[in-house]
């Protein structure tokens, strides 16, 4: 399956020298994973019992540096196979970004001591005002996603184009009432879902689009452009026509006054802030199988495979309900508090905002929130997106049905907030509890794989909840900011 971006296994040819090899760094995460969650289990068995904890506790910090040095060169492996990057020497040759080496990001090997804007804001009149020149055969135009007929074609476009695994077995199929939702929260712009037609026959070849969000990079609140959905044709690819897109959106991004971008990928580019790693939760192991997205393990059987991932018939947290429009005050009010611990998050500014990405929205967004039955406080809110894939060339299935972790948010009860080690402890149990409800929900919904990354507290409960890792990786970047390095538990951003 495609990860937006998970670029399935990578390909052996042009490989490095086989001193260190993507298995050998993949088989080193594992180990790190499994020796962290050993100590974990002998901690919480000690506090369960109330004896005294033997071993040091796990330097947190130093285990997340350790698992991001390694998940950072698994990654950069991966990616250079990928990419063909690497050469016949070994080396990448990362200053090799024509397009990105001209562009206000941080540059590859860069520092940040300060951060801030790369270039400066500019007065509307100072903004290029005519489009950037396309290859004469093509035109621009703005997608009217209102218009039935026009987001068909965009649908159309991006089902048979957008992203792809590695060996071409899946790819992205966002519906036409996702693409909808996700190009139109409040504040949307036509102007800013910008197609490229055929001039000839008004055919749609390419696309990319930007949405205005209010994200805090540290201390710094932006209202960016958050872009998404660039895609070129395959007949259209190599040609440099990417390149043209991204500066239009950015230049239609300037007439409106915004100067700052966030977008994420699969691929490396000057420079990531963060990079997460996509773990999938087997719903339907047999049509998992059957779709070769997963194998039967050695010493395995589908029988044993059913068995493990079986889950539970109905949902068990006392008052969890389906989230209603109306809960979109105190929803906004918990998820607003619990993103302010990340290093890049959202901050959801108006109720509307709340009730556009998290109310529920029939097969594209699901969401639940517990409601204290006595006082009536919602307490905590979870919620996940319908993102299928087309399933390439098999004769048996078409479409693999998968859902994505969107946000969620718990509220500490005083008696464990006045600490920090109950407070993980206690986010660690209320999240794997409501997590464990979500994959119920999700089965009950007939969706065949979860899939989440390794951002925010999804870590505390991906292992417990059999969550395996894939292969795919997320990058995110900013455009026009200067931002530090931070770790994918820092990160409570999630984009579609
Ligand atoms: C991504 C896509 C639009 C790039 O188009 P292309 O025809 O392959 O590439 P072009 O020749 O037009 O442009 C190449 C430049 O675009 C950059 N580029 C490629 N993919 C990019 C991405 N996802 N985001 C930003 N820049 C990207 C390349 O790095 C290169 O710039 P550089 O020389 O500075 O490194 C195209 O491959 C595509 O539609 N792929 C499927 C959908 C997809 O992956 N979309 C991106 C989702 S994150």
């Amino acid at each position: 399956m495609p990860s937006k971006k998970d670029k399935g296994k990578a390909k052996a040819t042009d490989a490095p020298p086989k001193e260190i090899t993507q298995k050998d760094l993949e088989k080193l995460a594992k180990d790190v994973d499994k020796i962290a969650s050993k100590v974990q289990h002998r901690q919480e068995k000690a506090l369960a019992k109330g004896e005294p904890i033997k071993e040091k506790k796990i330097d947190p910090a130093k285990e997340a540096e350790m698992r991001k040095k390694i998940e950072a060169m698994v990654q950069a492996l991966s990616n250079m196979e990928q990419t063909g990057a690497i050469k016949a020497s070994g080396r990448k040759d990362m200053g090799d970004h024509k397009f990105w080496n001209t562009q206000p990001v941080l540059q590859h090997g860069e520092d940040v001591t300060e951060e801030g804007p790369i270039d400066p804001a500019v007065p509307r009149d100072q903004v290029q005002q005519e489009p950037y020149p396309l290859p004469k055969e093509f035109e621009w135009c703005e997608v009217d996603i209102q218009d039935d007929k026009q987001i068909i074609e965009l649908y159309q476009l991006l089902t048979m184009n957008y992203v792809e695994d590695d060996d071409a077995q899946f790819r992205f199929d966002y519906s036409a009432p996702f693409l909808k939702w996700a190009l139109q929260p409040p504040g949307w712009r036509k102007s800013w879902h910008v197609g490229v037609r055929v001039s000839s026959n008004k055919k749609l070849v390419a696309f990319i689009s930007g949405i205005p969000a209010a994200v805090r990079s540290h201390k710094t609140l932006h209202h960016l452009t958050e872009i998404n959905y660039l895609c070129v044709h395959k007949k259209l690819r190599s040609k440099r026509l990417a390149p043209v897109l991204i500066k239009e959106i950015t230049r239609r991004s300037h007439l409106e006054g915004v100067f700052q971008a966030a977008y994420t990928g699969g691929i490396v580019l000057p420079t990531p802030i963060a990079t997460c790693r996509y773990y999938h939760r087997s719903l339907n192991p047999k049509k998992l199988v059957e779709c070769n997205f997963s194998r039967v393990p050695r010493n395995s059987t589908i029988s044993a495979m059913v068995k493990k991932f079986k889950v539970a018939e109905q949902p068990s947290t006392p008052g969890l309900r389906e989230m209603k429009p109306e809960d979109a005050t105190q929803v906004r009010e918990l998820l607003n508090k619990y993103l302010s611990k990340f290093d890049v998050a959202p901050v959801f500014e108006t109720d509307d905002d709340v009730r556009h990405w998290l109310a529920p929205t029939p097969e594209v967004v699901w969401s639940y929130v517990v409601e204290d039955t006595k006082t009536h406080k919602i307490t905590d809110f979870f919620s996940f997106y319908t993102l299928p894939s087309s399933v390439i060339g098999n004769d048996k299935h078409k479409s693999l049905n998968a859902a994505y972790m969107f946000y969620y948010a718990i509220d500490i009860p005083e008696k464990e907030a006045a600490d920090s080690y109950d407070t993980a402890r206690y986010t660690k149990q209320r999240l794997t509890e409501l997590m464990r409800d979500a994959l119920v929900l999700a089965k009950q919904a007939d969706f065949d794989v979860f899939n989440a990354l390794n951002l925010m507290d999804n870590s505390m409960f991906i292992d417990d909840l059999k969550f395996g890792p894939g292969d795919g990786y997320l990058n995110y970047y900013l455009y026009n900011w200067k931002c530090r390095d931070i770790k994918p538990h820092k990160v409570g951003l999630v984009m579609l």
